[in-house]
């Protein structure tokens, strides 16, 4: 049986995308997150979930890029690893910090704003990995492109959750801000500018 290029591709993304749970075990079982291990994994799930983030943001500009709209078929797939990851977040930070306790995690977003912002984006993120499928995509029309927009939103809700997160001031928080600003920036030009070659409603996004 021969896989055609985006298939292998995809296989290829699903290792990439798990291979940080397998990182995060070992360093784990080697001391190497240090003497707060709890927040260093918490930490590290969130960043991993933003990275994802990026990564879905830039398959557009890279298909176009590099000329090919085929590409667009692995957005979905590492959508879908980013709101995994999102969970692998919050679910450490449910249990190992708040030792399970759900009263807690909700008076915890009530108290800190910061939380917040990271638990708006986590619902738009289970909204969009919810109506992912063709089916939801049929089912919803118009209305499905419009709600997967909602994207920018969680790029903006979750950059903001991070830089308000770190106390001090943290270059790598600013760094994927603003990778995630020229993302968002990159399609608001595409939409002002009119582009007499751009083939279909996949060319736009
Ligand atoms: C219910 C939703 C969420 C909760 C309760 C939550 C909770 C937390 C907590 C407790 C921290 C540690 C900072 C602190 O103690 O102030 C944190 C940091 C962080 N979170 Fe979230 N988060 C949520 C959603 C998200 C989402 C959806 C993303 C990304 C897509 C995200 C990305 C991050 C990042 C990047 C950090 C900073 C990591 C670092 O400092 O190295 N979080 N979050």
């Amino acid at each position: 049986m021969v896989l055609d290029p985006i298939r292998r591709l995809k296989w290829l993304l699903h290792l990439i995308c798990l291979a940080p749970l397998g990182w995060a075990w070992l360093h784990l079982l080697q001391g190497g997150f240090g003497a707060d291990p709890v927040k260093e994994l918490i930490h590290f799930g969130g960043k991993t979930a933003l990275q994802l983030l990026i990564l879905t943001l830039s398959v557009s500009p890279l298909a176009r890029l590099l000329r090919q709209p085929a590409l667009i078929r692995v957005r979905r797939l590492l959508g879908l690893w980013c709101f995994a990851w999102a969970c692998g977040h919050v679910i450490a930070y449910l249990l190992l910090e708040l030792a399970g306790d759900g009263w807690l995690l909700l008076s915890e977003l009530g108290r800190r704003p910061n939380l917040l912002l990271g638990a708006l984006a986590w619902l738009i993120l289970l909204a969009l990995a919810l109506t992912s499928n063709r089916g939801s995509q049929r089912r919803l029309g118009r209305a499905w492109q419009r709600l997967h927009w909602g994207v920018y939103a969680v790029a903006i809700l979750a950059s903001w959750h991070y830089l308000w997160s770190v106390k001090s001031l943290s270059p790598e928080a600013w760094l994927y801000a603003g990778l995630l600003a020229g993302l968002l920036l990159w399609r608001l030009w595409r939409r002002l500018t009119p582009a007499p070659y751009a083939t279909g409603p996949a060319a736009r996004r």
